[in-house]
């Protein structure tokens, strides 16, 4: 067993949240501290990967040994994604926004006393690891992550077939779990083989499993 499995293994990890301009002092983003993703991008890079981290804005320390590139958007998330390929791994780890106002504002949209909030209209982002998981240069092993609230695994399993991901991470995000943000984490790993369940753990030693459960794929 070589301690550097991954070794010549080119991987890109997204992290972070999105952050979708609505004018220039205002956004729209999710909540997202970068804990898990940059945890994983160091995890591949100590097993030998030559690692891209593609992340949002976070307040966290970029990991040791890899290559970081920070970005605002979802479209500038996929932009990045997209022209670090090809890949052999990509893990999808950021908590990318699901929509972005359509017409961001030039200049900041003013307070107008007595008119009311000024409308938002939204339209899709683009989905960047079911992109990635159906590319002519998909990456051999494509893995997302599915935060929910509820129904996990069933959503999970969903996520695969639709996402085109060989294995989903997921985990329960509730409230009184306290993951969000926090430094521990329950995570079910579903794949067409089945779902496993993995115990109570640190971010960084989910990371460091996840990565040599994807060690073992090559
Ligand atoms: O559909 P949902 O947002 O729950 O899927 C979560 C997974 O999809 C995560 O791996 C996330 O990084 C990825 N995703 C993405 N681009 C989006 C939305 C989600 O890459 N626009």
């Amino acid at each position: 067993n070589s301690p550097r499995p991954l070794a010549g293994r080119r991987a890109i990890v997204t992290s972070g949240p999105t952050h979708e301009p609505i004018d220039p002092v205002r956004y729209i983003a999710n909540r997202s501290s970068g804990k898990q993703g940059h945890a994983i991008a160091g995890a591949l890079a100590r097993l030998g990967a030559e690692v891209t981290l593609v992340s949002g804005p976070v307040t966290i320390a970029d990991p040791a040994g890899v290559t970081v590139i920070r970005v605002e958007s979802a479209a500038n998330m996929l932009e990045a994604v997209t022209a670090a390929l090809p890949a052999d791994i990509a893990v999808f780890v950021a908590a990318v926004a699901d929509w972005r106002v359509a017409t961001s504002a030039a200049n900041k949209i003013k307070k107008k006393e007595g008119e009311g909030p000024a409308p938002l209209q939204l339209m899709e982002n683009p989905d960047i690891l079911k992109t990635i998981g159906h590319h002519a240069d998909r990456p051999h092993l494509v893995v997302g992550f599915a935060a929910e609230t509820a129904d996990v695994v069933s959503n999970a399993q969903a996520k695969l077939a639709r996402k085109g991901a060989d294995f989903i991470v997921a985990n329960d995000v509730s409230p009184a779990t306290g993951i969000m943000g926090g430094d521990r984490n329950r995570v079910r790993i579903v794949s067409k083989d089945g779902v496993e369940d993995w115990p109570d753990l640190s971010k960084g030693e989910v990371a460091d499993r996840l990565a040599a459960r994807i060690a073992e794929a090559f």
